[in-house]
């Protein structure tokens, strides 16, 4: 914090004075919370100039393409971390030494079964039902499994509430797919990483052992791994404001889940493929570039552009890397959709629109094929972000919980009617 400050005027007039506080990277914020008083609110839908917190978690600069987790790169901890240590680094602060690391572990691999009853819930739900609108429903529904964690004010509760989230994702996640195909649900295996046991869970069967390839461990690794944070975006931003009322994790979590579900944000990967498999064809590209050029069109070129990146995003950075091993590894270069998802990429990067816009593929056009290619049906896509954001959700609360906050409450300018007479009859 400095003694530097702006001064706002308002016709003519010095209105007031306000401190602009200096973050350790990045923009500083001009501080307006006296504004309120003076008659006077800010205005900024889609929140592009707003800081509506302080975070020691996670930075990004979105002009260099840089992603920092507690001070790491996100390319560092790509090639030298794995998903666990990430959470470990979110949730607690600082890189676990060995011992934690294998307490970490051990205590993330005890926490993995879920209650039967979730079993029964589930049962509940269409045969057809989206796994995300039964993850939803499962994590909300976690908070009446689990009341002896639910004391907000005890940080005791709130480490093992995080520690169940992170543990039991995977294994609901999973349990939404099994459903959605009407197959029975698979255990997890406790003697597995986090990363193989979800495979185990999503592909084995109770007739049939499910062979895990490595490089597919660490595609999967590297997809948790690089959604596990990414500050204050719109579904972190819903958790925080969920949270600020005192309401329980696994309900905040559950609003989370919500807000990451749209295609603009974690429902942007099935939309790639949704949006490969419509253009169906290289000789379509043209067509379809030129719809998401037009302005009168809705149709947007998914899996491009970024609200922040607006050089590259770093994590596409890896996950490209990864997309190219896992294709190779299973021999799927010549398939005609990745043949299609790569010549749409290099017409994009070279085309003036996108380059001018400056509208890279971000991750989840790499993850979405990778994704595809392992053999995850489209409708797990988001259901898989939201596993591995799971941390970042829960490490953002924590330390919203930590801390003096006040409930969030933004204002709005009225446009409506003015104060009218009830008509009489
Ligand atoms: N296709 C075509 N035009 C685009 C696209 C796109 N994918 N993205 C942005 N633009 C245009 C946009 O129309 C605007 O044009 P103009 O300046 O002429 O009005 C310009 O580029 C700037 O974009 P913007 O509207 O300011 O971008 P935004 O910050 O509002 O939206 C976004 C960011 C991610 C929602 C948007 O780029 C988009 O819809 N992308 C496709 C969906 C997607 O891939 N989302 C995943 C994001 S990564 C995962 C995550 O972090 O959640």
């Amino acid at each position: 914090m400095t003694k530097r400050s702006a001064k706002l005027s308002v016709d003519g007039k010095a209105v007031i004075e306000l401190p602009i506080h200096e973050g350790s990277l990045g923009y500083d914020v001009i501080d307006i919370g006296r504004l309120g008083g003076n008659g006077l609110f800010t205005y900024d839908p889609g929140f592009s100039s707003t800081a509506a917190c302080q975070s020691d978690i996670t930075y990004i600069d979105g002009e260099n393409g840089v992603l920092l987790h507690r001070g790491y790169p996100i390319e560092v901890l790509a090639e030298k971390s794995d998903y666990l240590e990430v959470c470990y680094l979110l949730f607690e602060g600082n890189l676990p030494t060995a011992d934690q690391k294998v307490d970490f572990e051990r205590t993330i691999r005890y926490h993995t079964m879920v209650n039967r009853s979730i079993e029964l819930f589930i049962s509940g739900f269409r045969y057809d039902a989206h796994p995300m609108a039964m993850l939803c429903g499962l994590v909300g529904a976690m908070s009446s499994f689990y009341h002896d964690s639910l004391d907000i004010t005890d940080q005791q509760q709130r480490t093992i509430s995080a520690h169940r989230l992170i543990a039991k994702m995977p294994t609901m996640a999973a349990m939404c797919h099994k459903h959605y195909i009407g197959q029975p649900y698979v255990y997890p295996d406790n003697s597995l990483s986090y990363a193989e046991n979800f495979l185990h869970m999503m592909f084995g069967t109770p007739c049939e052992e499910y062979e895990v390839h490595p490089a597919l461990t660490k595609a999967m690794d590297r997809i948790f791994l690089l959604h596990a944070d990414h500050e204050q975006n719109a579904s972190t931003s819903t958790v925080r404001l969920a949270g600020s009322s005192g309401a329980n994790p696994f309900a905040c979590i559950a609003a989370g889940i919500a807000a990451l579900w749209g295609p603009a944000h974690g429902g942007a990967n099935e939309a790639v493929l949704n949006m490969l498999n419509e253009i169906g064809d290289e000789k379509n590209i043209p067509k379809y570039l030129k719809r998401a050029k037009d302005k009168q069109d809705p149709f947007r070129l998914m899996g491009f552009g970024h609200r922040v990146y607006k050089n590259h995003d770093p994590r596409a950075t890896v996950m490209r890397e990864s997309c190219d091993e896992v294709l190779s590894v299973l021999g799927l270069e010549n398939d005609p959709l990745f043949k299609l998802a790569k010549k749409l990429e290099q017409i994009a990067l070279e085309d003036d629109y996108f380059v001018e816009k400056k509208l890279y593929p971000n991750v989840d056009f790499y993850s979405g094929i990778i994704l595809k290619a392992i053999g995850i049906p489209v409708e797990m896509f988001t259901v898989i972000f939201a596993t591995g954001r799971t941390v970042g959700w829960i490490s953002h609360w924590n330390e919203m919980i930590s801390n003096p906050y006040r409930i969030g409450r933004p204002r709005q300018l009225y446009t409506g009617a003015k104060t009218r007479e009830f008509p009489e009859v």
